[in-house]
């Protein structure tokens, strides 16, 4: 019998996000003493224009989690086709993440990626719980556009934007 979630083939609900493609960014934040944090995520979203707040969903059981929810600050890095490796060690765990990739530290302090194709730093305004993970929600202080285009997250893989069909 299927693996049921509340009633739900898991697998069935699985395969039908996954037909949903997405951007891709790596959430950065600094913890007590300067650590510097991240994790892969697929879940960003715009949430209001004004004033300007975004959202990102955090899991629970993410080694990350402590830190997300108590900081003060947090950058969202979306992530070209140049960056997928990258985003693979930040969606893994253990890894020594910040060993890769070409990060810069803002004047606070906190991981960016200058090469994104956009950097938006966020105050946290609320973390708000969501079944097993967390809605972060960043009002945004400061959004900067980069040089690449963003990379997309289609059913396990990452791949190049697609070409206009209008
Ligand atoms: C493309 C991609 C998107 C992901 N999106 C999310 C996400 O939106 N939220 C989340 O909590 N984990 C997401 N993950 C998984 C986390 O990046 C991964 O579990 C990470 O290791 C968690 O941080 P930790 O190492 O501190 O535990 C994603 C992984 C990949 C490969």
């Amino acid at each position: 019998m299927a693996n049921q979630v509340q009633g739900l083939d898991a697998a069935a609900f699985r395969s039908a996000l996954a037909q949903f493609p997405s951007g891709v960014t790596i959430v950065t934040t600094r913890g007590a003493g300067g650590t510097p944090y991240g994790f892969t995520a697929s879940s960003f979203a715009a949430l209001s224009l004004d004033p300007p707040l975004i959202l990102v969903c955090l899991d629970q059981g993410a080694d990350c989690f402590p830190a997300f929810v108590t900081a003060e600050q947090f950058v969202v890095n979306i992530v070209t086709p140049e960056h997928a490796k990258l985003a693979m060690k930040f969606a893994t765990k253990g890894e020594n993440k910040f060993a890769h990739g070409s990060f810069e530290s803002d004047e606070n302090g906190h991981p960016i990626l200058p090469d994104a194709a956009a950097v938006i730093r966020c105050e946290l305004e609320e973390a708000v719980p969501g079944g097993d993970h967390v809605i972060l929600i960043g009002r945004v202080r400061d959004a900067r556009i980069g040089g690449g285009k963003p990379v997309t997250w289609y059913r396990g893989d990452f791949l190049h934007l697609g070409e206009s069909v209008a």
